[in-house]
């Protein structure tokens, strides 16, 4: 029964051999390993040969099963690859290097905005989205900065108003992200933390240090015993943590009108560490963003009692932001889609 097997197997593999076609190998599969082939009916008579012989063919036969079996797969995947060759001769030429795939990056400013994210949510603080278009009420009014208010017109603004059938209902383009701590306000509850991040616009010609988008990030955190030193804290430490762990912070006095008080921030120049030079004009700081105790008007325009809560509020720019650490002089370097500036990032 040895040489039986032996000499099907070498019958089988010669015939393997030959074959061209996937309906050929598929009777060549049923011929030499199908249910009624004679490999299968040696391995189905196992059972009645004596133990020591069993042993012996049974291994044997096994090998061969194996052994065909694979060459079986072998040969369908030459075939198989012989097929596709065959059908892309003349059409398409199979030994062209592929598509080049390019990757695209983040741009430097979304990297900057989620950078912040990390530090501020690493402080308890969630990130809120809103509207770009804006009504008056949120960008100003609600703001305390009424009609007539001279802080109108430290944000040149880009009117769209909005016909209602009453008449016009006065719409803008948001001039700063400071609408969106009434929008969180009158949505959210008490303890909060957030910040707000977005585009806004002003009605402005550009140059090196203007463009009539930018992007700012507001903060806002309202709770029962919010003082000036938890605001403090939160901004030494994103400062700390964007800037560098040495790098001194000032506050000053500032007014906005909707803080009380309001101040500003400002960091030790990055390019001659406090002693002066052409960036910072001679002063050694740089200013970085603006804040305050939310003003009481402002807490009962979002809808909170200002005998009960408090908070504090501040907002930045954030193109200033890798412009000071990478020292990039020109804001509108961000917004020309050249990609020799952006690959850099
Ligand atoms: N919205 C102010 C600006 O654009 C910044 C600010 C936000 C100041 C929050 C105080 C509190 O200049």
């Amino acid at each position: 029964m040895l040489g039986q097997l032996e000499k099907l197997k070498q019958n089988a593999l010669q015939e393997l051999e030959n074959i061209a076609s996937a309906a050929k190998l598929e009777s060549w599969r049923v011929h030499y390993l199908g249910k009624k082939s004679q490999l299968t009916a040696i391995l189905r008579s196992l059972a009645t040969l004596p133990l020591e012989e069993r042993k012996t063919v049974g291994s044997q036969a096994n090998e061969v099963k194996t052994a065909l079996e694979t060459s079986l797969e072998e040969k369908g995947q030459l075939l198989r690859e012989a097929k596709l060759t065959a059908a892309g001769e003349g059409h398409i030429d199979i030994t062209l290097p592929g598509r080049p795939f390019p990757v695209g990056g983040l741009h430097p400013i979304t990297q900057t905005l989620y950078e912040i994210y990390d530090i501020f949510a690493s402080m308890g603080f969630q990130v809120v989205e809103g509207p770009e278009v804006e009504w008056d009420y949120y960008n100003f009014e609600a703001l305390n900065i009424p009609d007539e208010h001279p802080a109108r017109d430290t944000m040149a603004t880009l009117w769209v108003d909005f016909e209602t059938e009453e008449g016009k209902r006065p719409m803008l383009l948001r001039t700063h992200t400071s609408p969106m701590q009434i929008r969180v306000m009158e949505k959210m509850e008490a303890p909060l933390r957030v910040i707000m991040p977005g585009k806004v616009y002003r009605y402005e010609a550009s140059d090196a240090t203007h463009v009539p988008m930018f992007y700012q990030i507001e903060g806002l955190a309202i709770d029962k015993d919010i003082t000036m030193a938890d605001l403090k804290g939160t901004l030494y430490e994103f400062a700390r943590r964007f800037f560098g762990e040495d790098r001194k912070v000032r506050f000053r006095c500032d007014y906005f009108p909707f803080v009380e008080p309001g101040v500003e921030m400002a960091i030790e120049c990055l390019v001659c560490n406090g002693s002066g030079c052409r960036l910072c004009g001679n002063t050694g700081w740089i200013e970085i963003l603006g804040a305050g105790m939310t003003h009481p008007q402002v807490l009962k325009n979002g809808g909170f009692d200002p005998e009960v809560y408090n908070g504090f509020a501040f907002g930045m720019g954030i193109e200033r932001m890798p412009m000071l650490r990478y020292g990039i002089d020109d804001i509108r370097l961000f917004y020309g889609s050249d990609l020799r500036f952006l690959r850099q990032f």
